[in-house]
């Protein structure tokens, strides 16, 4: 029996004016197609994209380039919930809404949302450490990469950056480090036998895939067993050119859809389609944790927040950081719609101090007695239960709420500057959830969860005073700050910073601490490891590489660097004083310089040192 595909085909062929009418150019064309092609050509015919075939010529010439733009229709169709129909009418309906100015809060009152509030260091940050601690085995991390980082416009992939210049360090290997030293410590704490190996998921792109994997290969894992790590490739979506959603063509090459990222939304959907969620459930798993790609300090905050999550039952926990109203940081909100619906989200700055001054709140955002906004700020980590989480996405297949941001011409919002596209975000997902979820948010400080890395130097330092530069310079000094800030409340005496200017960016300078995470993951561990008596200089750099190196009555003027094997007991004790490891300003523009050297404003001079290495097991005491 011959198919609609080849019906249509011969029909058309045949001269019929049928659906392939508006179309000639594809319609003497049809016969180098697939069934399968031509279905999609109809669709794209019926959904008002004539203008792809504009330019075709007669069949026989460019037949392979034809061919190729099919497979990345049937591509673009298969990746996209609903397919591409659903795309496009979507877009139009998006597109329309952001013609009309349509407010995506119409109805909505906001009000501030049940959460932890945390204070570094006392006892039931301690306690909730430990609570963390011992639920990591549960847990399976998954880490959003996909992004282009245009903004930081490294010529790498972010993963790949150092997190900081004393160690080297790239973030993808102290994400990983830390993740083992989670899993050692958590068995520790279950007490029982315990074999666990914690997932880590990678969401990649067209742009991060390859790299990322050949970061993970060619490094062994960094320590992680291979079958650990699972990659999953987000696709991009197709571009829009304007308010008909009209598909973009490729302006290099009129045979390709010109596609852009999705967002980081779509780790949901894929998390959904690769049926790792219910293989988690079934071996126990309980959490989710979600991050991103240049938070150096985030794993300080894990522990904690995990153990909130636990604590309280959360099926939703955001991470947050203290925000000052009107601060350019989204706001963790709870939404009440007159008509009885409820959410606890993420409302972006732009759009928080408006909507409170529409419902009521004649000031707006304004900072309460606490001298911070009642909405704190979103830093996009979330920890969401597993169980709720399937059940959720069993109803949505991880689709997540879209938005579109088209760059108009002129007030008439008739045509856009350049082509634009649908986009969702990680940290919509609580959106579709129903009043019963249990969506809450952990606030830590700033100096010890939060410190991306995202903007390049020149942006950097045109960010206005007392906003965060979020750069590669301010996210190095924020892990110094915050190594040096829990020693000194560990009992460490800790000189005070200084001021210093790197591309253009004043920092406060810390000594250069760092440890590995197997030194310390939790305040109990590092108040373990330090005993009385020690003292660091602000221009000393201390490495801490061991799982039992343990610190007493030591100072520190110059540069420590300590390594021991696990099954090494090292106690490090007396008076350190050399040259040490000097920050030397260095010109960003200076092109003889490496682009992860140039893009901190600063190289370190490593002058003199004093190691201590140990290789052999054995308990041992170090005099410096
Ligand atoms: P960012 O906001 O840092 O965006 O993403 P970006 O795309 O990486 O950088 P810019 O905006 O081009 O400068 C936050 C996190 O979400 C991931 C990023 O890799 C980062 O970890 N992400 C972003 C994705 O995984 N996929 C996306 O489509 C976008």
């Amino acid at each position: 029996m011959e198919s609609t595909a080849e019906k249509l085909s011969t029909m058309s062929i045949a001269g019929d004016d049928g659906w392939a009418s508006s179309a000639p150019t594809l319609r003497r064309n049809l016969q180098i197609l697939s069934p399968d092609q031509i279905e999609l050509a109809r669709m794209l015919l019926l959904e008002g994209q004539t203008h792809l075939f504009a330019h075709w010529p007669e069949a026989g010439v460019d037949d392979q380039n034809k061919k190729s733009f099919f497979e990345q229709v049937s591509r673009l169709n298969a990746s996209y919930p609903g397919g591409l129909v659903s795309y496009i009418k979507n877009a139009r309906n998006l597109l329309a809404d952001s013609k009309a100015g349509k407010n995506p809060y119409d109805g909505f009152t906001p009000s501030v949302p049940s959460g932890e509030i945390l204070t570094f260091g006392d006892d039931k940050f301690i306690k909730l450490e430990e609570e963390g601690a011992k639920e990591a085995r549960n847990a399976a991390f998954v880490l959003v990469a996909g992004g282009l980082g245009e903004r930081l416009g490294y010529k790498g992939i972010k993963l790949a950056l150092p997190s900081e210049t004393t160690t080297g360090t790239c973030f993808l290997q102290h994400y990983i480090e830390s993740i083992l030293a989670l899993q050692v410590a958590s068995c520790k704490l279950s007490q029982g036998q315990c074999e666990t190996m914690i997932p880590l998921v990678i969401m990649t792109s067209d742009d991060t895939h390859v790299p990322t994997l050949k970061l993970l290969e060619s490094n062994s894992y960094f320590g992680m067993k291979a079958t650990q790590v699972k990659l999953l490739k987000q696709e991009k979506v197709a571009c829009l050119d304007d308010n008909d959603a009209r598909l973009a063509l490729d302006s290099n090459d009129k045979y390709r859809i010109q596609t852009k990222p999705h967002g980081h939304g779509d780790v949901h959907a894929l998390l959904y389609s690769s049926g790792l969620l219910t293989q988690w459930q079934k071996e126990g798993r309980k959490w989710v944790l979600f991050f991103q790609d240049t938070n150096g300090l985030l794993f300080k905050a894990i522990p904690a927040s995990l153990g909130v999550s636990s604590t309280k039952g959360y099926h939703v926990n955001s991470l947050a950081v203290p925000r000052k109203a009107k601060e350019a940081i989204g706001g963790i909100t709870k939404l009440t719609h007159t008509d009885g619906r409820t959410m606890v989200i993420n409302v972006e700055y732009n759009q928080l101090d408006p909507l409170l001054r529409a419902t009521g709140h004649a000031d707006g955002d304004v900072n309460c007695e606490t001298g911070f906004s009642p909405y704190p700020g979103n830093i996009n980590q979330l920890i969401l239960q597993l169980e709720p989480y399937i059940e959720e996405l069993k109803k949505t297949r991880g689709a997540i709420a879209e938005f579109v941001n088209p760059k108009y011409k002129d007030s008439t919002k008739t045509s856009f500057k350049s082509s634009t596209r649908l986009e969702c975000m990680m940290q919509d997902y609580p959106k579709t959830l129903p009043p019963s979820a249990r969506v809450g948010f952990t606030v830590m400080d700033t100096w010890l969860a939060y410190a991306p890395v995202k903007n390049n130097p020149e942006d950097a330092a045109k960010v206005p005073k007392g906003n965060p530069y979020h750069s590669a310079t301010s996210g190095e000094m924020a892990i110094y700050r915050a190594n040096s800030l829990i020693l000194r409340k560990a009992g460490v005496q800790i000189a005070d910073p200084v001021l210093d200017v790197f591309n253009g960016q004043e920092v406060v300078v810390w000594p250069r601490i760092t440890w590995k995470p197997k030194w310390a993951l939790t305040f109990s561990d590092v108040k373990k490891k330090v005993g009385n008596g020690c003292s660091i200089s602000q221009r000393s750099t201390m490495a801490v590489n061991g799982q039992n190196v343990f610190l007493d009555g030591l100072s520190v003027d110059g540069t420590l660097v300590v390594s021991a094997i696990d099954e090494a007991e090292v106690k490090v004790t007396g008076s350190v004083q050399n040259k040490g490891w000097i920050l030397k300003h260095i010109d960003y523009k200076d092109c003889s310089l490496p682009e992860e050297t140039l893009t901190r404003g600063f190289t370190i001079d490593k002058v003199e040192q004093l190691e201590v290495n140990h290789t052999e097991p054995g308990k041992f005491e170090f005099r410096c």
